[in-house]
């Protein structure tokens, strides 16, 4: 490949046939060739399974460099939003592109608030789920089945319409979530309270039951805001990537929604925070550390260090340092101090920092390391890790989807392939196959 300025030459050495791609500049970051004519004016797809060469769209929503990292929403740096901001906050940044006014956040907060009730023909759909489902599971099920409601809202092609969806989607994300950890444990579904605030709302739906006085932590409540600003978004991993996927067809925003939560469900994404705790359970004592680390490390073992290492960064996740400090303090006020995972989950920090294996490959600990243990200390039960980040993880969503679908020359997500299957071949009556 040569290069100039604004454009990078490929030349075709089995032909000597050659293009100009042009180069798209991006506001910080790698530019991106532009490969749009490459199969066009070359006759070859580009192949880059995981895509981690390839740049599948372009946002403005988030940023983040995985050699220093680094995590930017809308240009701010995520240390000062952790620091200053809370959740609604974020999301109406996220949404809108700016921070809001005083008058626009009592706004936000307030439309949000007020949507924030489920359609009492839900309870039905709750119903239907055996008592041991797993609460991803009923989140799938119940956001795919309010594509069903809301034919009000749902001309994706009218912004006032898609605004709605979005208000809706991210104040009743905390009501399912609630209803399906209620389902799971056989309780009454607790209703929304208008009086407190997003995360304060979903402790109270959660733990409150109708026979008792609920107090809700301050402790527990701002630990749940932190780590929800701090999972909202991450630009275009597997469930935005899916989300935008299913959106890019027109599909119904509450589906699009749906199939991000079926991505994040996996071990390798958001499962992590859930497959963490398992872990923990699984080596049992600190003196097993020693034997699990060897079968991570051992290529012919399929076990990995959950909540160690990230596709993109490449040095410490910013979201794990942030969280870290949290961890400590909320193990400190809040954690059973006697409850020996503690102990273990932070030697094995520790101890895995420290190895060359994982010095050499730059696998730290993730945000899902610390996301779970402070879930743990929080009451909340390990299967609902993975249901916590679908609800941070919303507004990121539908921000996404919302950006995608509002581009004048948006079109169908439709990747290309290399076949490696049988040429043309005739078929065989059954009787004459050997
Ligand atoms: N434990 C042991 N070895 C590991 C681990 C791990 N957790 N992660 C990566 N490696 C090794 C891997 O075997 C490979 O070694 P080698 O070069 O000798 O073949 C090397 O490190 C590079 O790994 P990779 O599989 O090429 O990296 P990837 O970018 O494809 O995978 C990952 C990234 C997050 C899927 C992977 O690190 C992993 O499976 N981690 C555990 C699951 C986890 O915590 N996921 C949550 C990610 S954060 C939440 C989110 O954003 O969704």
């Amino acid at each position: 490949m040569g290069n100039d300025k604004d454009s990078i030459t490929v030349i075709d050495n089995r032909n000597g046939r050659q293009i100009e791609l042009p180069i798209r500049k991006a506001a910080q970051g790698p530019d991106a060739v532009d490969i749009g004519r490459f199969f066009h004016e070359l006759g070859y797809f580009t192949y880059d399974p995981g895509f981690l060469s390839t740049a599948s769209c372009h946002s403005a929503l988030t940023y983040l460099d995985g050699t220093q990292g680094m995590l930017q929403y809308r240009g701010y740096p995520i240390e000062q939003l952790a620091e200053h901001s809370n959740f609604l906050e974020v999301a109406h940044l996220m949404l809108y592109g700016e921070l809001p006014s005083r008058e626009e956040l009592d706004k936000f907060s307030g439309i949000i608030t007020h949507h924030s009730m489920l359609n009492e023909a839900l309870k039905g759909f709750f119903r239907g789920f055996y008592h041991d489902a797993h609460p991803m599971a009923i989140m799938v099920g119940v956001v795919g089945s309010l594509s069903a409601f809301y034919h009000d809202s749902t001309d994706i092609s009218n912004p006032r319409h898609r605004e709605i969806a979005a208000h809706r989607m991210i104040a009743k994300m905390p009501s399912i979530a609630a209803a399906s950890y209620k389902h799971s444990v056989g309780e009454p579904q607790v209703y929304p309270d208008n009086s407190l605030s997003y995360t304060g709302n979903l402790l109270n739906m959660m733990f409150a039951v109708p026979c008792e006085t609920y107090e809700i932590d301050p402790v527990a409540e701002k630990a749940l805001d932190l780590i929800f600003i701090l999972h909202i978004d991450h630009e275009q991993n597997a469930s935005t990537s899916t989300v935008r996927l299913a959106g890019s067809s027109g599909a119904n925003p509450f589906a699009c929604i749906a199939s991000g939560i079926a991505a994040l469900w996996g071990p390798a994404h958001g499962g992590a925070n859930e497959a963490v705790l398992n872990m923990l359970d699984q080596i049992g004592d600190v003196k097993n550390i020693p034997a699990f680390l060897d079968r991570a490390k051992d290529r012919h073992d399929p076990f990995r260090l959950m909540g160690f290492g990230h596709r993109v960064y490449k040095n410490y996740d910013p979201r794990a340092r942030i969280i870290r400090q949290m961890c400590h303090d909320v193990l400190a006020r809040l954690g059973d101090a006697s409850d020996p995972m503690f102990e273990l989950a932070l030697r094995l920090e520790e101890i895995a920092l420290n190895d060359d294996y994982f010095i050499q490959r730059k696998l730290y600990p993730n945000v899902d390391f610390y996301s779970g243990l402070i879930y743990k200390a929080l009451g909340i039960p390990t299967n609902m890790f993975t249901v916590m980040f679908a609800i941070a993880r919303t507004v990121g969503w539908v921000a996404q989807w919302m950006e995608m679908i509002g581009e004048h020359d948006q079109r169908i997500g439709r990747p290309r392939q290399l076949y490696v299957g049988h040429r043309q071949r005739d078929y065989v009556p059954i009787e004459q196959r050997g």
